[in-house]
């Protein structure tokens, strides 16, 4: 039997890409699922795509930075379903470029939705997990939670963060009887390089010049993570690109040195270009 089968489950960020791919799947496995985006519009879409293949889901606006709209969405949800089985704290956004070139805001805003999202969603959730005696939170970081990725240092910080938060939690919460997982992706296909913010590069010109590395398809991805989190893995990596990167720097950290020399050149020449 499907372990999603009539389980509440909340995916932030579940408009697009990665959120949305979970949405539907946790929606064919038989959950109701509660789609959380700030674009409304697109959580209303996948909403209505789950129910349209026999699935139940509601589109929810909120933004994951403000605390008080996500509590407002956990509390609110646990009351109206009875209950709350899982949260995936899955909105995330990406500033790439160097930091000398990076302003106040773009830390700020990296931080709001990157880790105090997720803050925010582990707070609210886990009381409410910790009283029902069940729950599962599902933080998604990021091979860069695993490996400093220059040029996306601030994305880097907070996905440190978020491995760090949810491997320590794991311990305390099995204590309380809720599992804690965190995925650690690679790069998959989704809408994140085309609304990332570029420091000193135009954006067509870094979109032509994307990684040659061997994408993953959404779906496939949320297949793996649901897979993942139904056996309560602690770091779910995806793709066999995180499983190497990490795997390398774990071994050597300077073996990582060739791979940074080059992003590093390739974004001079993406600089002068702009
Ligand atoms: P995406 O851009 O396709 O989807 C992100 C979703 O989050 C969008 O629907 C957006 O509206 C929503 N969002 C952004 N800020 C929000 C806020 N403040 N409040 C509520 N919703 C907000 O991106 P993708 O790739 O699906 O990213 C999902 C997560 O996966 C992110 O945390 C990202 O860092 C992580 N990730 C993505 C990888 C990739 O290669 N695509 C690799 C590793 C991690």
């Amino acid at each position: 039997m499907n372990p999603f089968v009539d389980k509440i489950a909340i995916v932030t960020g579940g408009a697009s890409g990665i959120g949305q791919a979970l949405a539907v799947g946790l929606g064919q496995g038989g959950a109701l699922v509660i789609v959380a985006d700030m674009n409304r519009k697109g959580a209303q879409q996948v909403a209505a795509t789950i129910t349209a293949k026999g699935g139940r889901a509601h589109a929810v606006y909120v933004n994951v930075s403000k605390s008080a709209q996500v509590e407002h969405l956990i509390h609110d949800s646990a009351k109206k379903y009875g209950g709350l089985h899982y949260l995936f704290n899955n909105a995330g956004i990406a500033v790439m470029g160097e930091v000398l070139d990076m302003k106040r805001a773009h830390w700020q805003h990296t931080l709001d939705v990157n880790l105090w999202g997720v803050i925010h969603g582990t707070a609210a959730a886990y009381p409410v997990m910790v009283e029902q005696g069940f729950g599962h939170i599902i933080n998604i970081a990021s091979a860069a939670g695993l490996v400093p990725v220059p040029l996306l240092t601030a994305y880097t910080a907070t996905k440190h963060a978020v491995v760090g938060l949810s491997l320590a939690l794991r311990v305390e919460a099995a204590e309380r009887g809720v599992k804690v997982s965190v995925v650690c992706p690679g790069i998959i296909r989704t809408n994140i390089p085309n609304v990332a913010t570029y420091l000193k590069v135009k954006r067509e010109v870094a979109l032509s010049q994307l990684p040659s590395i061997r994408t993953m398809d959404p779906d496939k991805c949320a297949r793996v993570i649901l897979r993942s989190v139904a056996h309560n893995k602690g770091i779910i990596k995806v793709t066999p690109f995180a499983y190497i990167i990490s795997w390398l720097y774990r071994i050597h950290p300077a073996l990582m040195n060739p791979w940074y020399r080059k992003a590093l050149k390739e974004f001079q020449i993406l600089k002068s270009k702009s």
